[in-house]
């Protein structure tokens, strides 16, 4: 049967497993894991800090995922937090357990080796959920996180936004010559009404899930989460505008 894509399932379920393969050798590759261990100097991002001190308990228990090279790992922990680190990469989990004294360990997102109700909060930083292939792995996490947090507990994530892949934000032709080379990529390569798309536009080049506020609140909703807050940088418009998302939602 063809999908909306025009593809048969099996074609979408094997090109998915084709671009996770892609995104698994990039994450494992030593020079990746390099660069992401001097990333570990830039900290908290603003929207993550924000997070963490208005939405996370002041103490507890943390699932990091996605950890990398611990950019996120050490700040929590410096913070108190009881931090456990993943990563589907065993060279970025190796690296965060030289470089920090959290619990580390390889594990993909959408199985994750834990009890229900055992985290107080999970934080997935920098688009790491948007990586999760084929499409419904990354939903299979969500309701995987939802199981491994507390009633309660907070999740706080990033994800790519399609919208600002539609809308040429700020409205220069730089802006506007970027949205169309990202089109004519995604056209010619067959991503057009699916929700993953080659991010051409990112140094790193894979093919990702792009979202929208709605089918994101949905998602979340189904998964059982309760969506508290889309955080901006500047205000309302760059909470939706923004190259990202950032969201908080509650367990
Ligand atoms: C963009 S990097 C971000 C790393 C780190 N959070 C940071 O901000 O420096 C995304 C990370 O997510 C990890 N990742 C991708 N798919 C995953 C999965 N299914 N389960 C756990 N981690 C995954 C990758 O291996 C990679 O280390």
């Amino acid at each position: 049967m063809l999908n909306k894509d025009g593809l048969n399932e099996t074609e979408r379920l094997r090109r998915g497993s084709m671009d996770a393969r892609h995104n698994a050798d990039h994450y494992e590759d030593p020079e990746t894991v390099a660069l992401y261990a001097d990333f570990r100097a830039e900290g908290l991002f603003d929207r993550e800090a924000r997070a963490i001190a208005e939405f996370f308990p002041e103490s507890g228990r943390i699932l990091d995922l996605g950890c990398g090279a611990g950019r996120t790992t050490a700040p929590l922990r410096e913070k108190g937090y009881d931090v456990t680190a993943i990563d589907v990469s065993a060279p970025m989990a190796r690296e965060t357990a030289r470089a920090t004294d959290a619990d580390c360990l390889t594990a993909d997102a959408s199985r994750l080796p834990f009890r229900e109700n055992v985290f107080d909060a999970a934080l997935f930083s920098s688009k790491g959920l948007d990586e999760l292939q084929p499409p419904n792995a990354r939903y299979t996490a969500l309701r995987e996180i939802r199981r491994v947090l507390r009633p309660g507990g907070r999740f706080a994530f990033s994800t790519h936004n399609v919208l600002r892949q539609l809308v040429p934000f700020p409205p220069t032709p730089g802006a506007l010559a970027d949205r169309v080379r990202f089109w004519l990529a995604n056209v010619r390569e067959g991503h057009v009404g699916t929700e993953y798309k080659h991010d051409i536009l990112d140094k790193e080049e894979g093919v990702v899930y792009f979202g929208d506020p709605l089918s994101e609140y949905r998602q979340l909703r189904a998964s059982g989460f309760r969506v508290l807050e889309f955080l901006g940088k500047h205000g309302l418009p760059s909470a939706y505008l923004g190259p990202e998302y950032f969201v908080v939602a509650e367990a």
